[in-house]
């Protein structure tokens, strides 16, 4: 190599050591007299020292010369500092310059390759190249890498396979929309990017693999959030000849050693919540366990007082937050404007402050007696010193308006560190869902999913009722994994295409190779997938999964760096057999 050490290496104990460093120079200190050069790599930062008088006249010139990012190739002896940085690793010493070599220039860099950068979003992506030399965003992709090795010596450990499955393909039902590639040498057909491999991973189940996984890229064309991208990773698995017990045992287990490894921490049994349950006390199906604050039901306790908002409606529930009856007009005000917001949908937000002294006050003192704020209070097993806060409507919208507002009131108690971990699986998710824009039931996870044996019977009376093997492992209030036990024979899942609404031949056409197959001898078999960029973001304390992407997306879906999507020449277009409207 081009250099004797790293930049993140030498120590005391390598005094007087002849050296050959190279690096990119992070900055230069010129006191006069005295020239400071701080060079670094991937590994560290060494200081590189020049001293008028002693070091080579021509080589304090050329070091002068030397800009931010410069490429160099630096050999000198290693000396001990006399001001010691117990910051840095290699603090201890300075490499005393006697040569360099300018491998090459730089322009100066648009933003500070330093851990606080004066560097904006925009900029730093447009430059990613640069950004990707800043320390936390090299550590936060180092750790993706240790979530990737240690899921492969653990899967590897349980006797996993790991097979690559193709990525031009046919749609296959994720609930997003497909990426599609026109193929050149069909015109008018068109290839689709898998939002997963899961037809896949089943076949190679049919062909008796019997244990598979793949940390796999996967493509959906949907609306993006902190949480989504585009184009992400999964570790992607199927098992068969198992229970849901053994898929929740190997990938806990999974989850467990991860943590150990890679954060050092031990995670407790995961518990398990259904799906019913989570929807019903947290509004959600991914709720954030690291605190309580349980939903509580009022209806009972406040109808028939003359408030319409309440008598009117479905569901009158609310939260409990602990302790902040001192909360002034303006928080509770702000409360209200963040459950009236269009996306949280909420018409209000009734309050009672349970005051230390013991006396109730409300926004609907109007409507309630002390007795009947009494009642509100001790049904919500309210405490002095805690503040109810109620919302009002129908059912389900109001179980989800208030979930928003519980993670945001969990937040603002400071109960939602993110140095804190809890996990739980949520189980029993209902097969169906009703889409009220298509008229029709739609797959609650995939069509692929198999019903719970004891609710068959409703898939012709009740299908909304019907209950499936399906399971979603949730981290923090964020989904992290989800799978199901599989159909596995082609009279189910024909019967569940039907009640997707597709005619025999769609379905014949569209998924035909996987019914055939399960017409072979398909074992019973089922899997679940984590999305691995989410993982390594929780792991890493990030709010956005795209920190832990070497070149992500933008959240208008584009690669401003390689400047995509992009329009393609009319001689492309030509070969494609396509032409753009408008
Ligand atoms: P699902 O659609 O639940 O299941 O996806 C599995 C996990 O992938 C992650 N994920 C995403 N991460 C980043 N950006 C996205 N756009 C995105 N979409 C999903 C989530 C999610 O839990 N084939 C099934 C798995 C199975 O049944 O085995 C599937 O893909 O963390």
């Amino acid at each position: 190599m081009l250099r004797t050490h790293t930049c993140g290496e030498l120590r005391i104990e390598d005094i007087n050591k002849k050296v050959t460093l190279t690096g990119w120079v992070q900055r230069l200190r010129d006191k006069g007299s005295l020239l400071w050069i701080d060079l670094r790599d991937r590994y560290g930062i060494t200081q590189l020292f020049l001293e008028e008088g002693k070091s080579d006249a021509a080589l304090i010139l050329a070091a002068r010369q030397l800009g931010r990012e410069f490429v160099i190739r630096a050999t000198g002896t290693v000396s001990e500092r006399i001001s010691k940085n117990d910051k840095i690793a290699t603090g201890a010493i300075e490499v005393k310059l006697e040569g360099l070599e300018v491998l090459n220039s730089s322009k100066l860099p648009p933003f500070t390759i330093e851990d606080d950068t004066d560097g904006g979003e925009d900029l730093r992506m447009k430059y990613r190249y640069l950004d990707l030399r800043r320390n936390p965003v090299r550590e936060s992709l180092q750790l993706r890498h240790k979530v990737a090795q240690q899921t492969r010596i653990y899967m590897d450990s349980l006797n996993f396979i790991e097979v690559e499955t193709p990525v031009l393909i046919k749609s296959t039902p994720e609930g997003a929309r497909d990426f599609v590639v026109p193929s050149r040498i069909h015109h008018g057909e068109f290839y689709a990017l898998p939002q997963s491999p899961q037809t896949f991973k089943q076949l190679l189940m049919v062909s008796g693999f019997d244990k598979y996984y793949q940390i796999v890229k996967c493509f959906r064309d949907e609306d993006l959030r902190a949480d989504r991208q585009p184009e992400f990773t999964q570790i992607d698995c199927e098992m068969s000849f198992i229970t849901q017990e053994d898929i929740f045992n190997t990938f806990e287990g999974l989850i467990r050693h991860l943590f150990k490894t890679v954060k050092g921490i031990e995670i407790p049994v995961m518990p398990r919540m259904n799906y019913a349950e989570a929807m019903k006390n947290y509004g959600s199906d991914k709720p954030d366990m690291r605190f309580e604050m349980k939903f509580v039901e009022f209806n009972d306790v406040v109808v028939g007082k003359g408030f319409q908002v309440f008598d009117q409606a479905e569901l009158v529930v609310g939260i409990v937050a602990t302790g902040c009856a001192g909360y002034t007009r303006k928080q509770i005000d702000e409360l209200t404007e963040f459950v009236k917001r269009p996306q949280i949908g909420a018409k209000g937000l009734v309050w009672m402050r349970y005051e230390a002294g013991g006396a109730l006050k409300s926004s609907v003192d109007k409507f309630y007696q002390e007795d009947d704020l009494r009642k509100i209070a001790a049904t919500a097993q309210a405490k002095p010193g805690d503040l109810i806060l109620i919302l009002a409507g129908p059912a389900d919208p109001t179980r989800k308006a208030l979930s928003e507002l519980r993670l945001l009131v969990g937040g603002q108690l400071g109960l939602r560190d993110k140095n804190k971990f809890s996990a739980l699986w949520v189980v029993d998710f209902p097969l169906l869902e009703w889409n009220e824009e298509t008229n029709r039931y739609h797959a609650m996870h995939h069509p692929f999913t198999s019903p719970k044996r004891e609710d068959i019977p409703l898939l012709d009376t009740d299908p909304g009722k019907v209950r499936a093997n399906a399971y979603d492992m949730v981290l923090n209030g964020t989904e992290i994994g989800g799978g199901s036990i599989r159909i596995h024979d082609r009279p189910t899942q024909q019967k569940m295409f039907t009640m997707l609404g597709f005619t025999e031949d769609e379905a014949k056409r569209q998924f035909g190779f996987l019914m055939d197959a399960f017409e072979y001898g398909a074992p019973p078999h089922g899997g679940i997938a984590f999305g691995f960029d989410r993982l390594c973001s929780l792991f890493g304390g990030a709010d956005s999964i795209r920190d832990f992407i070497a070149f992500p997306k933008n959240n208008a879906g584009r690669d401003t760096m390689i400047d995509t999507p992009a329009t393609i020449s009319t001689e492309q277009l030509k070969e494609l057999g396509i032409a753009i409207k408008g």
